[in-house]
């Protein structure tokens, strides 16, 4: 900040803070994260999400948008000064009712939150508002992970004062504490000393070949450093957005000159962008020769099925039983032209991951070859070995730490660009250096669910039986590969003939990645609508129709529950809802893997007589912490408040990645075995100190012959004790290449259930009530789960209804790049949820639980399509449901 005699100050949470001269042109934002207040998060710079709400003079505002000075002489409380004098009630009940996940919308919401819980109190006193108003008085903050049903139970319970008593502040959720204080330490908060700041330069031509880089100007530019980014032997740019090389300077404008000085040199060639244009006999290739091939980006969590290239289309990967005899079958009911064959084209679009907290990694590369690196990642383990690749140093030598990470569905699964930027300016530099994703980037270049076209031909016999089945799906996921989207539905309806096959259309278009459950939400939307308008002409309940075809037994006590909920009992037919609104109610099935990593190890130890569990995994807003936590506590039979949780890191051990549905079942019964091991140590170490008779474990210390010692006093016995486990398999088998997991025996299960409300006028659709029936066994951790299974419900909404990654036909560029162009689902569009755990039928696994995060995902947007259905008698086909789709449907 420049030294002057006007310099402004403003009183920042009870401290006299500078906020610069009346020319500065720094936001608010920007003057408070500099001086160490990094509660408010930098998410869109637009004022769209709330992440950055601060309470200026107590009114809640966007400090992105706003100019630092404007802070002169008022008073500014964050989310750190809400809990001056204590937890505000509003902390107390986010925590309470786990209305958080990753937690980095957190500060933001709360600090909206407790403004309005403030005021409402002073005008209505104590008594929970209404639903719209909450929704209303926080439609300027999102939540990517869909915590809003929890915060509208939170809201209003601090508003009935039900969270005003001074008691510690804890949760369902282990890190729940520092998550709503804003105290959680994020990569996005990283600021080491001496630190530059990095970007890229993209390509702004789809399709350039024997590219060159002309770096000079920029590294000659004084304090910036350069360094190229084409991948070795293949000078190709294959979209728009892709990263060519990178900068970096003390200054992020700095580094933007620079950047801006980079010429990128190359012959400009025909693009292919779209479905269509990539399918066309003359379509330019994008993928010029098999070497080429190779170099596209895996976009599933799983290796790529081989298969044969024709042009740009890879595959079809065929997959099925009796493929013939459901050709065969589908083929003569369609000469019939019988009624009980549903053929119908089905079509999603691309849906952007968009965690808030955004790629951003902050590396340092040290003379001796050694790496710390901060990233925000699902893998620490994984990231570590890719960058010991990249670098060529051995992996023992690379830290990677996340401590906290702000959401990932998926998409920061691999070492991407920002992590190679950042370790590679970082060596060149001699310092560190960050890289972080502007929104734009985003929402534009960090990989996305690609957009798909289905073809589906469902065939029920007059008996009501499943005849044949064939899906053929063709996945838009430009320069990527690795579409399984028709092969997820190999999980539903048993051994039915079918044929299903994917297709890989690629095209110059930036990469898709894995996104939860990846493929299941675009084959739900075929399949699950088509089973469901098969019931519609067979005349038969569709959950009914499901339980009839669905050989899984888990399923079936769901069928149970969801069959009798009034709501879905008392249902009328379909398209009797009449008037202007009309609703309707619609279900949907899912099933998916389950999965372990073997080899993850949990270590136990006591540290300053306190128990303490150490992973090497990472918690991006899933709850493992509180995982490991419940399994060491229960073991000892003490509070999981008591139970310190060390994982972020890649070293010292190996962990499961956070994806797949792998975590909790890899982790949970790892942390039970090692803390078996620990207390059993413990009661042999404390007996011989405290000279105990008898010594043996019971619930909550150790008995012996006169009497009990707390755990509390046995562990300060029992210093620098250990206890180690290893995961191990369940079953020797792999389905599919997965990296170090393994699919065990067993699928999971779910029923969603969805009421919606369309406007015949308007054309826009809201979901009213929602439902969610899962069977994975026993709950692991509870409030974490269930928040899990209503953040994949609002992501499956905003699948259904809002969400569509546009892109310029010509160029591929994206054009819907700011969250206001790209419309996640916000408060008002959240419905009240209702979750059903089937815990049973998993005492075959250890621990009896398994993974939540996917099938909580895959037949959301079904449910809603069906409801769609049920309310208008129309069909939609194409996802999102847009009032302008949806009044052309209607013929209105
Ligand atoms: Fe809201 Fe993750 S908890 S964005």
């Amino acid at each position: 900040m420049p030294e002057g005699t006007d310099v402004r100050t403003a009183e920042v949470d009870g401290r006299a803070v500078s906020v610069g001269h009346l020319d500065d042109h720094v936001t608010a934002l920007e003057v408070l994260r500099s001086t160490g207040c990094t509660g408010p998060k930098d998410v869109c710079g637009g004022g769209v999400c709330g992440a950055c709400t601060i309470q200026l003079d107590g009114t809640p505002v966007a400090s992105c948008l706003l100019p630092a000075v404007a802070l002169a002489g008022r008073t500014v409380t964050t989310v750190h000064g809400l809990s001056a004098a204590g937890p505000h009630p509003v902390q107390r009940a986010f925590a309470a009712a786990d209305a958080l996940q990753c937690g980095f919308c957190t500060p933001g919401f709360v600090t909206a939150a407790a403004a309005f819980v403030d005021r409402w109190r002073a005008e209505h006193g104590d008594v929970a508002p209404p639903r719209d108003a909450i929704g209303a008085a926080l439609a300027g903050n999102l939540c990517r992970c869909g915590a809003y049903d929890a915060i509208h139970r939170a809201v209003a319970a601090a508003c009935a004062g039900e969270h005003d008593d001074p008691a510690p502040l804890v949760g369902a959720r282990h890190d729940a504490a520092p998550k709503v204080r804003g105290d959680a330490v994020y990569t996005a908060d990283v600021r080491l000393d001496g630190m530059l700041e990095g970007v890229v330069v993209r390509a702004t031509a789809p399709h350039l070949t024997d590219v060159a880089l002309d770096l000079s100007v920029a590294a000659e530019m004084p304090d910036v450093v350069v360094a190229p980014m084409l991948a070795e032997g293949d000078p190709t740019v294959r979209f728009v957005g892709q990263v060519v090389a990178a900068v970096a300077a003390p200054t992020l404008d700095l580094a933007a000159q620079a950047a801006a000085m980079v010429a990128v040199l190359g012959a400009e060639a025909p693009a292919t962008i779209g479905l269509d244009a990539a399918m066309a006999p003359d379509a330019a290739l994008v993928f010029a020769d098999r070497a080429a091939r190779k170099g596209a980006f895996g976009g599933g969590e799983q290796q790529a099925i081989p298969a044969r290239w024709h042009g740009n289309v890879r595959g079809p990967v065929r997959l099925g039983w009796r493929g013939g005899t459901a050709e065969r079958r589908i083929t003569r009911a369609r000469s019939a032209s019988d009624p009980l064959l549903v053929e119908t084209t089905f079509e999603t679009a691309g849906q952007v991951h968009t965690a808030l907290e955004p790629h951003v990694a902050v590396a340092d590369v040290r003379a001796d070859g050694t790496v710390r690196l901060w990233a925000s990642t699902q893998a620490v383990g994984d990231l570590a070995r890719a960058v010991a690749a990249r670098l060529e140093v051995p992996v023992g030598g690379v830290e990677v730490i996340a401590e906290h990470v702000g959401g990932g569905f998926g998409g920061k699964l691999s070492m991407t660009d920002e992590v190679v930027a950042a370790c590679l300016l970082s060596r060149v530099a001699g310092c560190p250096v960050r890289v972080r994703w502007s929104r734009a980037e985003e929402l534009s270049a960090a990989g996305y669910r690609p957009p798909t076209r289905s073809r589906i031909s469902l065939l029920a016999a007059v008996d009501g039986s499943l005849a044949a089945l064939r899906l053929d799906v063709e996945s838009d996921g430009g320069t990527s590969i690795g579409a399984s989207a028709a092969a997820q539905s190999l999980l539903l309806y048993g051994r039915t003939p079918r044929v299903v096959r994917d297709l890989d259309v690629v095209s110059h278009a930036a990469p898709g990645c894995a996104f939860r459950a990846p493929g299941g939400p675009p084959m739900a939307w075929a399949l699950e609508q088509a089973v469901d308008e098969a019931a519609h002409r067979l005349g038969t309940d569709p959950l009914e129709l499901r339980r009839r075809w669905d050989g899984n037994e888990r399923r079936h006590a769901l069928y149970d529950w969801a069959g009798a909920l009034p709501a879905w009992r008392d249902r009328g037919p379909v398209g009797s809802s009449s008037g202007r609104l009309r609703r309707g109610i619609g279900a949907a099935m899912s099933s998916w893997m389950y999965f372990v990593d073997p080899g993850t190890e949990v270590t136990c130890e006591v540290r300053d007589g306190r128990v303490v569990v150490t992973c090497s995994t990472q918690d991006m807003g899933t709850g493992t912490r509180t995982v490991l936590a419940n399994a060491a506590a229960a073991v000892l039979g003490i509070d999981p408040e008591d139970v310190d949780v060390e994982i972020g890191r890649s070293s010292p051990s190996h962990g499961p990645t956070s994806g797949g549905s792998r975590t909790a079942a890899s982790v949970f019964p790892t942390t039970t075995a090692a803390t078996e091991a620990l207390r059993d140590e413990v009661v042999a170490v404390a007996a011989g100190e405290l000279g105990l008779a008898e010594a043996r474990p019971i619930d909550g210390g150790i008995a012996h012959r006169d009497g009990v010692v707390p755990w509390k006093e046995a562990l300060a016995a029992a210093p620098g004790v250990r206890g180690a486990a290893t995961r191990g398999a369940d079953l020797a088998r792999r389905v599919v290449p997965f990296g170090d997991s393994q699919a065990g025996r067993g699928l999971t299960g779910a029923v969603h259930l969805c009421e919606v409300e369309v406007d015949t006028r308007l054309g826009r659709t809201r979901v009213l009530r929602a439902w969610a029936g899962l069977a994975v066994g026993r709950v692991l951790a509870e409030g974490p789960a269930r928040s899990q299974v209503e953040g994949a419900l609002v992501q499956g909404i905003g699948y259904a209804l809002f969400e569509e990654r546009a892109v310029d036909p010509h160029t591929g560029a994206v054009v819907s790049a700011s969250l206001e162009d790209y419309r996640i689902p916000g408060m008002a569009d959240t419905p009240e949820i209702e979750v059903h755990f089937h815990t049973e039928g998993w005492e075959h696994v250890p621990g009896g639980g398994v993974g939540i995060g996917e099938v909580a995902a895959v037949g959301v947007a079904a449910a809603v399509g069906n409801a769609v259905h049920h309310a208008t008698g129309w069909r939609p086909t194409v996802a999102p449901v847009t009032p302008a789709r949806l009044l052309e449907g209607l013929g209105s």
